[in-house]
């Protein structure tokens, strides 16, 4: 999968660009402030999952401007692909694919998967539950579609029966009205919770191959997925489990006027050689972990497609110790990935490695390749 070339009009500071990319690794150097992340932004964004640093589309426009839009082409499965990615005060956002306007800008995941690197990432094992969610339904939604839907729709669910909470608490609703809500959320909790655990269970091998060749060693990493409520191994009760967790608590919910079981608020949990690492590993195998289910994420979605997704690293670099370093441009260089990297100094790479790449400079908003 690659970029060939992207056109950004007037997308955040870009006023318009127009740039070729290699298919290698590209390196976007430049100051603070000057656009680099803002770049990447727009690469993501062509997976048709929303702006990765969770900007809302209208946060991307340029400054007192009524539309932006991006148009990219590359290859993908083999095939060429075209992308016009439009958004407009007035008609919203307007995706096409080679032409066709799609319902969804979701559907684009079928031609570009985009995966991105940045120091939060670093700390997602000390994160909070929150980014280690957000890890996981990212990685597993970009596979599928319908993943991304069934949690949509829980989410949507969940927003409207936290209302209702509210207006129980104030008298202004019954508990029949809750029960109701409890039979809707249940199937698409249930949903979202099967396919996240099968998802997991695919991610799991590889970030633990991926952990023991970064380390070397005898240490042996395990994701496991810690629910909110009891997980039967007989799935068949998990719907009735969930209605019975929610009745436990349904006091609580309605004092805090928020829904407090359910797939919103569970966490991925990870052990190396069987103790916790958030509270046990020292901070450089946590970034390790960090890295390995990362790579796992590129891996997860090689063996979904037979085709590597396009890597954006986003100031990660500096954040990494030559060793690690090396390590992760090697992995990308040899499994012939299109990568870009952001850095404010070329000092973080190798003479040897800059020959194997192309350079970009970006400053205020303008972009131009370089070669120094
Ligand atoms: N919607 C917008 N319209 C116009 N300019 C914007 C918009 N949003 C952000 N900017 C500007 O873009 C610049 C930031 O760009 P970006 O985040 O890409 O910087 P960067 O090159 O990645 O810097 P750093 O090295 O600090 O991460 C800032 O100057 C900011 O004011
Ligand atoms: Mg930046």
């Amino acid at each position: 999968m690659e970029i060939k070339s992207i056109e950004l009009v007037q997308f955040r500071n870009y006023e318009h660009v127009e740039i070729p990319f290699h298919q290698g690794i590209n390196i976007l150097v430049g100051p603070n402030g000057q656009g680099k992340t803002n770049l990447l932004e727009a690469i993501a964004l062509l997976n048709g999952k929303g702006s990765h640093r969770d900007a809302k589309d209208g946060d991307m426009l340029g400054w007192q401007k009524d539309y932006y839009r991006i148009k990219a082409q590359g290859l993908s499965s083999q095939h060429p692909f075209q992308i016009d990615y439009l958004y407009s005060n007035e008609k919203r956002k307007k995706v096409q694919l080679n032409g066709r306007t799609l319902r969804r800008a979701y559907e684009l995941s079928e031609a570009v998967n985009t995966v991105v690197f940045s120091p939060e990432d670093l700390a997602l094992v000390k994160g909070s539950p929150e980014q280690r969610r957000r890890f996981v339904d990212r990685e597993i939604g970009q596979t599928s579609p319908a993943y991304s839907d069934a949690l949509q729709r829980y989410q949507k669910v969940i927003t409207q029966r936290n209302a209702l909470l509210r207006r129980l608490r104030q008298q202004e609703a019954s508990i029949t009205e809750l029960e109701l809500w409890d039979d809707q959320v249940a199937p698409l909790a249930v949903e979202v919770l099967k396919r996240r655990l099968d998802g997991i269970a695919k991610i799991a091998p590889y970030a633990r191959q991926i952990y023991q060749a970064l380390s070397e060693g005898k240490e042996e990493l395990e994701l496991t997925y810690r629910s909110s409520f009891p997980l039967h191994h007989d799935r068949s009760r998990w719907q009735n489990d969930y209605k019975k967790a929610l009745e436990e608590r349904r006091r609580e919910e309605i004092n805090r006027q928020i829904t407090l079981t359910g797939p919103h608020r569970d966490d991925l949990q990870l052990y190396l050689n069987q103790r916790e690492a958030k509270v046990y590993a020292s901070q450089g195998q946590q970034r390790s972990i960090a890295l390995s289910l990362k790579l796992a994420e590129i891996a997860f979605i090689y063996h979904f497609r037979r085709e590597y997704p396009i890597v954006l690293l986003d100031d990660v670099m500096s954040e990494l110790d030559p060793n690690r370093r090396e390590q992760l441009l090697q992995y990308l260089h040899r499994r012939q990935i299109q990568v870009f990297i952001t850095t404010t100094h070329l000092r973080a790479f190798s003479k040897e490695r800059i020959k194997e790449m192309a350079l970009f400079r970006v400053q205020e908003g303008r972009l131009w390749p370089t070669t120094e």
